[in-house]
């Protein structure tokens, strides 16, 4: 009889092991869905988590914020990028002279990702809003602090390791040559765990024409372990990619592997907005200047602002 229960009480032993185990590999919903997060990984339910929404009315401008300035970004080399679907995303390493001024120290690119929803013609996807607007989806460009940390392992989870830029796409009527370097090759990584190599290019393509307008922040990885380790800057300026390239991120990844038997679409892979709790968002601009200027001539909004 207490071989019984010893046995039983084995069995629930090893499966709630299991769980811990599978636990690990996380998802945006369902079981291990981002509203559990928190409770696997402690750092998910901390009080600086990202994404936010950028409220413009809150946000505080500081003349200090200079333009930010990739470096390297256009040195692609002659290697090829190598592009990874690893379940969650679809990633590109970067070369490790690629990096970013203009911020507090000086930090090193490692890698670059993008999140998005599962609709076309319907605008969410973006990780970060912006007076409560979504957009298609999101690009994060990751870069590790240099000048206090020895490699992005340390760097992740440590004050001040990473920064990452935010740049925020939309769907248009014009394919995005840039974004189809990337887009392009979709197809060759459509199940989890597959990588291709692709031609190097210049990766400032990817980014907005204006990197003077941004909102800065700290905040954390938008994925478990979700540490608070991220300055955060989000571009004003939003790029635009065709609606056909929009649909292909949307709808040629598989989140699953090949071997298994039902493919799972790798779709609206991003988090929800976070309470902002008491942190600061700073603008490198006057958001409402912007709006005035970009209308002038066409309407005379001074009295309405
Ligand atoms: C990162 O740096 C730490 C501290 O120097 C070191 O212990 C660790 O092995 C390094 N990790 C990698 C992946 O290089
Ligand atoms: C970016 O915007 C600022 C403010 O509107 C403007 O002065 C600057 O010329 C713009 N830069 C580029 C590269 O468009
Ligand atoms: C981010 O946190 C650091 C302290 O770690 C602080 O010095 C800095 O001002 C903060 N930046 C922003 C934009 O709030
Ligand atoms: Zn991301």
């Amino acid at each position: 009889m207490d071989l019984v229960w010893i046995t039983v009480a084995f069995f629930f032993f090893c499966k709630c092991l299991e769980c811990l185990g599978t636990a690990k590999e996380w998802t945006y919903a369902g079981a291990v869905g981002q509203t559990e997060w928190a409770e696997f990984f402690p750092d998910c339910g901390g009080s600086s988590q990202s994404p936010i929404n950028v409220d413009t009315s809150q946000t505080l401008y500081d003349p200090m914020l200079i333009p930010v300035q990739p470096l390297g970004y256009n040195h692609y080399g002659n290697r090829p990028f190598t592009l990874y679907n690893n379940g969650h995303t679809v990633q590109m390493t970067l070369p490790h002279w690629m990096s970013v001024a203009g911020l507090p120290w000086h930090y090193s690119a490692v890698q670059l990702h993008l999140h998005w929803g599962s609709e076309v013609g319907v605008a969410t996807g973006s990780e970060h809003t912006i007076n409560g607007h979504s957009t298609a989806a999101e690009l994060h460009i990751v870069h590790y602090n240099t000048e206090i940390y020895a490699n992005m392992s340390e760097a992740k989870t440590q004050e001040n390791g990473l920064a990452v830029l935010a740049i925020l796409i939309e769907a248009g009527e014009e394919i995005n040559q840039g974004y189809g370097s990337i887009l392009n090759y979709l197809g060759h990584i459509r199940y989890a765990g597959q990588k291709v190599a692709i031609p190097a290019f210049d990766i400032n393509l990817l980014l907005p024409d204006n990197l003077s307008q941004y909102f800065r922040y700290n905040g954390s990885l938008t994925t478990p372990p979700c540490h608070q380790s991220v300055l955060w800057t989000i571009f004003n300026e939003r790029v635009k990619i065709s609606h056909s390239q929009l649909m292909k991120i949307q709808t040629v990844l598989y989140s699953s592997k090949e071997e298994e038997a039902e493919p799972m679409a790798l779709q609206d892979n991003y988090r929800t907005t976070q309470p902002l709790n008491r942190r600061t968002v700073l603008s490198s601009f006057i958001p409402g200047m912007i709006w005035k200027l970009k209308f002038k001539g066409i309407v005379d909004l001074n009295d309405m602002l």
